[in-house]
């Protein structure tokens, strides 16, 4: 059975809307019970949907909605401070449901609003809404994009995958107040909403980076100085806290999150090979040591080899993110790759692999479906994998250890560009 949602009241009044500055008012929903957000993230500290309205001289805006089942709270918040027919102007800076569920009955009870969304959201727009043929009127913005509230001005950042493609900010000039989106927020429910008056809310904000913004760490960089640009009174993000105290910590915090990089002794121009297994008679083990002699025998190539029995995920996923190229040794056991095996390749959605080298051995018993399905599943995570994969059965033989080697020293070769391309006549692929 799913629960009602909780209604979290504030001191002094029920869901009142919050003076975030002059004329500048949080209107959103405080959800304290919510404890898994899309259905992955941990949210022991529940969340919050944070809308905001702005009045100008000659209209009234309103940034985001909230989840669908909390529309009551937004609706309520909201005639607090405007009249329907007052709104000239919608914006969505990320379209995902807990920031869109409110928005049909938004354009139903104000019609006349404009609709402002990014440039990549008008197909997703259409499938939120499934629109059933009317014409759905909107107009796209993009970076340096502003519209006039009169006295006021509402100008738009280009900042797209953050986390999903269609993400922007918005900037509300006169007053120096960001609305981020999901940029910069996290779970954390907290009716004091300031970052001066909650509770302490950083491991929400790093455990939130890690997880949505970890994988976009690029797109991180490339946003980070449009903001940095700015001058920054406010963060007001789509989750959680709203910046008040010293809101260019915030930006610098993601600034060095999306820069760590492990001590690394290694030369700089060194590649660097990381192989993980795990064995159960040994043989497993004895494979990867040959693969790592092998592209040791290659200059300008790190190699490091780790047993995942003997390691935590954490620490592994941090290295994988910094490596070049991952090889991964597992036995076969009824007809699949083990479960740690699983486990650290189910943790790699945090961090980009694109482009990196992937590999696959290990020993098996009577089948060895292992190293195929381990090689399909860094595929699926958009490594490369060059050098088909290398399985052995039960014990290796000295011709299969050179075989090992051989491999391991191709691995090195494609990460150093060394390796040379195979001519593949068309009768292999028959
Ligand atoms: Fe808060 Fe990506 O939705």
């Amino acid at each position: 059975m799913i629960s009602a949602p909780v209604r979290l009241r504030r001191p002094g009044g029920d869901f009142d809307a919050v003076p975030v500055a002059e004329d500048v008012h949080w209107i959103g929903a405080l959800d304290p019970t919510l404890r898994s957000f899309d259905i992955i993230l941990k949210t022991a500290n529940g969340t919050t949907y944070n809308s905001y309205c702005v009045r100008g001289s000659e209209g009234v805006a309103v940034i985001d909605t909230v989840k669908a089942e909390f529309a009551d709270e937004f609706f309520s918040r909201l005639e607090q401070v405007a009249r329907y027919d007052e709104i000239t102007t919608i914006v969505l800076n990320h379209l995902e449901p807990d920031h869109t569920g409110a928005l049909p009955e938004l354009l139903r009870r104000a019609p006349q609003a404009r609709l402002y969304i990014s440039h990549r959201a008008p197909l997703m727009l259409k499938g939120l809404l499934k629109h059933d043929g009317e014409s759905l009127d909107f107009t796209t913005v993009t970076q340096g994009d502003s519209i006039s509230l009169g006295d006021r001005s509402l100008r738009f950042l280009h900042t797209p995958f953050l986390h999903w493609p269609d993400t922007q900010c918005t900037y509300l000039v006169e007053d120096g107040i960001l609305f981020s989106g999901d940029i910069f927020g996290c779970h954390f429910c907290d009716p004091r909403l300031f970052n001066d008056k909650v509770g302490d809310f950083r491991f929400s904000f790093e455990y939130y980076y890690q997880h949505i913004m970890r994988p976009f760490r690029e797109h991180v960089l490339a946003a980070l100085p449009l903001v940095e640009a700015l001058e920054l009174n406010l963060i007001c993000p789509a989750h959680g806290p709203i910046h008040r105290d010293a809101p260019r910590g915030y930006v610098k915090r993601y600034r060095q999150l999306a820069e760590s990089q492990l001590a690394n002794e290694a030369r700089q121009r060194d590649k660097t090979l990381v192989i993980f297994y795990i064995s159960a008679y040994g043989n497993t083990a004895v494979m990867a040591q040959a693969i790592k002699d092998g592209a040791e025998s290659v200059d300008g190539v790190r190699v490091s080899v780790y047993d995942l029995q003997g390691g935590e995920v954490t620490p592994f996923v941090d290295l994988i993110e910094e490596a070049d190229g991952l090889a991964i040794g597992s036995p076969t056991i009824n007809g699949d790759a083990v479960k740690p095996v699983w486990d650290l390749l189910s943790c790699l959605t945090q961090v980009p692999l694109k482009g990196k080298l992937g590999a696959a051995f290990g020993s098996y018993g009577w089948s060895g479906e292992a190293v195929g399905m381990l090689e399909d599943r860094l595929r699926g995570l958009k490594l490369r994998v060059p050098c088909p994969g290398i399985k052995l059965k039960l014990i290796p033989t000295g011709e299969e250890l050179a075989d090992c080697h051989a491999f391991g020293r191709n691995l090195a070769l494609q990460l150093t560009g060394q390796a040379a391309f195979r001519v593949v006549d068309i009768a292999e692929l028959a």
